[in-house]
């Protein structure tokens, strides 16, 4: 049993440190996370952990308990519809601009989880690519939890998870059966570079991209959080640029700064001044 205070305190070090809002009732999540974290760090029980985390804990305990609470539900070309826009129209159109300023298609996939977003974006680009004229892509995925990007790295996937969402042209041209699972070929896995990003912090400054893949986490956090995540990718964006979000997931109430990307299935948001550009594509 939580006691109030414990959670009160729990929920707002979560919303500080990673951003997720647990709201009221959701004790039942620190309860089924949080004791193997408990015992690995030697604590007797919940309690003792809260304790331990008010008096000054190590980061990496602090760390370790907001990657348990983070939800790392995934799957290969989730949604699909926004994967078909990528293919057929928003990489093409992304690397005619990145050709025209001399320089290579930036995509930024800023939730990645265990991987499986950022590799459906790989094997997409190695379909396009004999239609980008050259034009290099590179594809930066983030995650929050060390603990996902581990997994990301690794590229080996259980059937459960092969099942999910990876048609099976794909499976057989890009992976291999080991003992460990299914392993995702070194190519596809080479077009994808991981890097620790807390989506909370500042952006590096020298960033910048074409497309962003942010589903299915702003979900988690409330109104201002979402608003200063999307300000700052809004300002991010190339010219033209566009931003992916989650199936149930809109900028509308929160902020200003992006809008839906006419013609395109929702989730596409562009800024409004690259409005234009978007109006005369053609529906993905
Ligand atoms: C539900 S998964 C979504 C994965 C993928 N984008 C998709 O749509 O399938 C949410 C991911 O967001 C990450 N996350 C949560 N809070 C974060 C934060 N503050 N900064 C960066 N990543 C965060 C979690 O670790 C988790 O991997």
């Amino acid at each position: 049993m939580i006691s109030e205070p414990d959670y009160t305190f729990v929920s707002e070090l979560l919303k500080k440190r990673s951003g997720l809002t647990l709201g009221p009732g959701k004790e039942y999540l620190l309860e089924s996370r949080l004791p193997p974290i408990a015992a690995t760090y030697g604590y007797a029980d919940l309690a003792a952990l809260f304790t331990a985390l008010r008096r000054a804990p190590s980061p990496e305990l602090v760390k370790h308990v907001c990657d348990a609470m983070t939800t790392n539900e995934t799957l290969f070309f989730r949604d699909s519809k926004p994967f078909l826009a990528l293919e057929n129209d928003l990489l093409l159109a992304a690397a005619d601009r990145a050709r025209a300023g001399g320089r290579p298609v930036r995509i930024w996939c800023a939730a990645s989880s265990t991987g499986q977003e950022p590799y459906s974006i790989a094997m997409i680009v190695d379909k396009v690519e004999p239609r980008l004229n050259g034009t290099r892509v590179e594809i930066l995925a983030t995650d929050f939890s060390a603990a996902a990007l581990a997994r990301a790295k690794a590229a080996v996937y259980n059937q459960f998870e092969i099942q999910r969402g990876l048609p099976v042209q794909l499976l057989v041209k890009h992976f291999k059966q080991t003992a460990q699972g299914f392993e995702l070929n070194q190519n596809i896995r080479d077009r994808v570079k991981y890097q620790e990003i807390n989506l909370l912090d500042p952006f590096p400054v020298s960033w910048q991209f074409d497309i962003i893949f942010c589903r299915n986490v702003l979900i988690y956090f409330d109104v201002e959080t979402k608003r200063s995540v999307l300000d700052r990718m809004a300002k991010i964006l190339q010219p033209g640029g566009c931003l992916f979000l989650g199936g149930t997931e809109s900028t509308l109430g929160v902020t200003e700064a992006l809008v839906r990307a006419p013609s395109h299935v929702s989730g596409v948001c562009c800024r409004p001044r690259d409005l234009e550009m978007y109006s005369s594509a053609k529906a993905a």
